[in-house]
């Protein structure tokens, strides 16, 4: 049977407004990065897709190489576009991202013309789309001059294969001059797509001013910094689990003493506020104004309603935020740091 989807989708949802455009994204987000791959889309992460969008998140998150193996959770969700969600499409915000390793050779990554071209035309024809809805550079290339990277983007987008432009994990100062290199050629960029958490507040020092300064908006990855700002990790490293992965982006070394104290403090402060710690993670999150969505991946079902509920309270007094502020210290997880430290 095919999917219907609930008439009530937009009756919880809140949305904000992507920098000074009027593109609108749901304070929560749907990233595809893990437990999308494989040979087809398992039962579970079709339900999460449907869900998802029965609660009026709107926007799904993908790039050219999440699997594994690459490629393939754009696969499995074209199969469930053109099943399903394609009476949809514009309803749908869809992105899609190159920049990092995708195929071999000298082309198969990085910021030049000849990948960022064939990886945006790889993901469309993966996907069953004429169009994504945004179209990042994943990472800026040290290698390449961003005029180049400018190039792609600008094709892709004079070309309607993209209706808006982003960028991820670019610098503060990558961002201001790939900004000021697009709006000369008539471009904004729309978006930025950093990593930010409790434990992981790098945007704070310099990004967010710029992209403030630039109108451009923050959707905000990982915010529960891959799982561990859950009470998950708090025992040990449960058997089903993103760290417990064989391969995994998650490393088990990440999960320090220290990481589990400074998780296990903010734990209590979320239970004061009569929130799980996701549930305050994601919040938190969207309290920096700069921030338009969060975006975050799940496993089942139940971690998404579980985070959705997170929208229920939003507000936190001087007295918390301050209490965060000197419990919520840097974990050292941020495995994105080299490509923005040009
Ligand atoms: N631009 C980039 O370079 C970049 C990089 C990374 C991610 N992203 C994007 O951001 C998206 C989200 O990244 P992410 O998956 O790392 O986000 P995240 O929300 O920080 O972590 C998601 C993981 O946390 C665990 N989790 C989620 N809700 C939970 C809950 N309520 N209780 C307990 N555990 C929970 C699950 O892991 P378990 O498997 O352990 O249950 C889940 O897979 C990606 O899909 C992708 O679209 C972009």
């Amino acid at each position: 049977m095919t999917y219907k989807a609930s008439s009530k989708r937009y009756q919880n949802m809140q949305y904000r407004n992507t920098g000074t455009s009027g593109l609108k994204l749901p304070l929560l987000s749907l990233g595809l990065w893990h437990n999308f791959g494989g040979n087809s889309m398992s039962a579970e992460s079709k339900k999460i897709l449907f869900k998802a969008f029965d609660l009026g998140i709107t926007h799904f998150d993908l790039a050219n190489n999440y699997g594994p193996p690459y490629g393939s959770a754009e696969s499995n969700f074209g199969k469930v576009m053109q099943q399903d969600l394609m009476k949809y499409r514009d309803e749908l915000i869809i992105s899609s991202k190159a920049g990092y390793d995708m195929w071999e050779g000298p082309y198969g990554e990085w910021g030049s013309k000849k990948h960022i071209i064939a990886s945006c035309d790889q993901s469309l024809k993966r996907m069953k789309l004429d169009y994504v809805d945004i179209f990042y550079s994943h990472r800026f290339d040290p290698n390449t001059p961003l005029e180049e990277t400018a190039d792609a983007l600008e094709s892709i987008y004079r070309s309607g294969k993209a209706l808006y432009i982003g960028v991820s994990s670019y610098s503060a100062k990558k961002t201001n001059a790939m900004s000021s290199i697009l709006k000369k050629r008539g471009i904004k960029i729309l978006i930025h797509q950093p990593s930010y958490s409790l434990i992981n507040r790098w945007i704070e020092k310099d990004l967010s001013s710029s992209l403030k300064k630039n109108e451009i908006g923050c959707i905000a990855f990982s915010p529960l910094a891959q799982g561990m700002l859950s009470e998950k990790y708090l025992k040990g490293i449960p058997k089903i689990s993103r760290a417990n992965q064989t391969i995994t982006s998650l490393d088990k070394k990440l999960i320090t003493k220290r990481n589990i104290q400074i998780i296990q403090e903010l734990n209590m402060i979320a239970k004061n506020r009569g929130q799980s710690l996701s549930q305050m993670a994601i919040a938190w999150v969207l309290n920096n104004k700069i921030i338009t969505s969060a975006l975050i991946g799940v496993r089942n079902t139940k971690q998404l309603l579980e985070n959705v509920h997170a929208l229920e309270n939003l507000n936190f007094s001087k007295e918390e935020l301050k209490l965060i502020d000197k419990k919520a210290l840097d974990g050292g997880i941020n495995i994105w740091a080299q490509s923005s430290s040009f």
